[in-house]
């Protein structure tokens, strides 16, 4: 049966003959043998060809990137990477590969243009690993603690986060837009079960090119009946710890593959330092940034904060003006909502979250403040005539969540097929 190559180079299997399958990561030749290294799913192994021996036509055949099946013994040899080798006695070809278009000189636009053969690279491979595990590690946060998972709509009527960045589909002979958030639905939902999450993808049609924006990322969100903003901190706080905590001992190979600087895990600890929106002001000013009360944070100005404080903090009780129509003010102060960001060095807000206004008249004033259509969420004031209770929650994104983890460059390469304002292709 076939093996893969992380199964076979171990002590174990030396001496033994196994089968593997995979295609030409390297290839080098000298005058009596050959050197391929052979890629799999799980990573690579350096084959040996001796001349004179069946398999060596076959080998001198392959170009990079050819898919092809060996049979060999395995070695134990320190010069190859990893320590183990195999020694070839049979290799089929399956196909033999075209000039591939990636060498090593070319630049990140075109690795972008044929990201469908970059994800094959060993960076992209250990990116959609871990990718996977926190995707897991997040359902399986919540799940613990009695969350279920629900999914929401991705056609919507409305606009969750404002309509600036809201994409518009053609309906049949209507239009709707692309879900910014689950949010909206969410809060209904948590009237028939009060503790709910989701992993779903998110639209914006964001015209930003920074290295954090997308089109379309991936958006964990979670939604629950009874809680304040203190709640949701909380959780937010657990939840990037267990993250952290299980990636740090659950993908210390693809850590090293993409040599992971270590050392952000230590300034992961619980409780999170806490910032009032008007404390962070004070501290930007002093750094000379002119910010005026009630205008947002800009990516300049959070990556000089984050950088300040140094590992994941909280901004909270922002002006009202700052965030979406369905934040709930403060009793004693009606121009700040409570309102969170989560933020982390470099990248800056990795998570927003809030308290909800949950009174009908509340709510109905401040969507007429903000000129919105008061008849597109007349199911959503519904929520606030049967029943309605005080309710929170928060979204996260995936992409930049592993953009901070695995240092990446941009939340472009935290996606297989990143969407952006000038990208849909591939
Ligand atoms: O801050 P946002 O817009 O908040 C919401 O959508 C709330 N309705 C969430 C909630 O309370 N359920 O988006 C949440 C997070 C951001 O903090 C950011 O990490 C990510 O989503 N995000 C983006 N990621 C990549 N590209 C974009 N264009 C993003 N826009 C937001
Ligand atoms: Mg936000």
């Amino acid at each position: 049966m076939y093996k893969y190559t992380k199964e076979v180079m171990s002590p174990k299997f030396v001496g033994k003959e196994v089968t593997l399958r995979g295609w030409v990561y390297r290839k080098r030749e000298q005058k009596d043998i050959i050197f391929i290294l052979l890629r799999d799913s799980e990573g690579v192994i350096q084959i040996t060809v001796r001349k004179g021996t069946k398999p060596f036509k076959e080998a001198e055949k392959l170009s990079i990137e050819s898919s092809f099946i060996v049979r060999g013994v395995v070695k134990e040899d320190k010069r190859a990477p990893g320590g183990f080798e195999l020694e070839a006695k049979e290799i089929k070809i399956i196909h033999l590969a075209e000039r591939f278009p990636i060498t090593r000189d070319v630049s990140k636009s075109f690795l972008l243009d044929v990201r469908h053969l970059w994800i094959r690279s060993r960076k992209m491979n250990s990116i959609l690993k871990v990718r996977s595990k926190v995707m897991k590690y997040i359902r399986e946060f919540f799940d613990k603690r009695g969350f279920v998972e629900i999914s929401p709509p991705m056609f919507v009527s409305g606009a969750c986060e404002g309509g600036a960045t809201l994409f518009e589909v053609k309906y049949f002979d209507d239009k709707v837009y692309l879900t910014q958030s689950w949010q909206l639905y969410a809060e209904a939902v948590i009237f028939s079960i009060d503790k709910i999450y989701t992993i779903a993808p998110s639209f914006r049609a964001e015209k930003s090119r920074t290295i954090r924006h997308l089109t379309e990322y991936w958006h964990a969100e979670a939604e629950i009946a009874f809680a304040d903003l203190d709640d949701v901190m909380k959780l937010e706080e657990d939840l990037l710890c267990e993250i952290c905590k299980r990636v740090k001992k659950e993908c210390k190979e693809e850590l090293e593959i993409l040599k992971v600087d270590l050392t952000k895990f230590k300034k992961v600890k619980k409780p999170f330092p806490r910032l009032k929106y008007e404390e962070v002001l004070e501290r930007l000013r002093k750094k000379g940034f002119k910010m005026k009360f009630g205008e947002d944070l800009g990516y300049d100005e959070e990556k000089a904060i984050a950088a300040e404080i140094g590992g994941p903090f909280f901004i909270y009780a922002y002006p009202k003006e700052t965030r979406a129509f369905y934040c709930k003010a403060y009793e004693d102060n009606k121009e700040l909502v409570k309102a969170v960001d989560l933020l982390v060095p470099r990248i800056g807000e990795l998570a927003s979250g809030s308290e909800r206004i949950d009174d009908k008249e509340e709510l109905i004033r401040r969507i007429k403040e903000l000129k919105m259509d008061p008849k597109q969420y007349e199911w959503y004031i519904d929520l606030r005539r049967y029943g309605s209770v005080p309710h929170a929650g928060f979204g996260l994104g995936i992409e930049r969540l592993l953009a901070w983890l695995l240092d990446l460059e941009s939340v472009q390469d935290a996606i297989p097929f990143p969407r952006t304002l000038t990208r849909t292709y591939p």
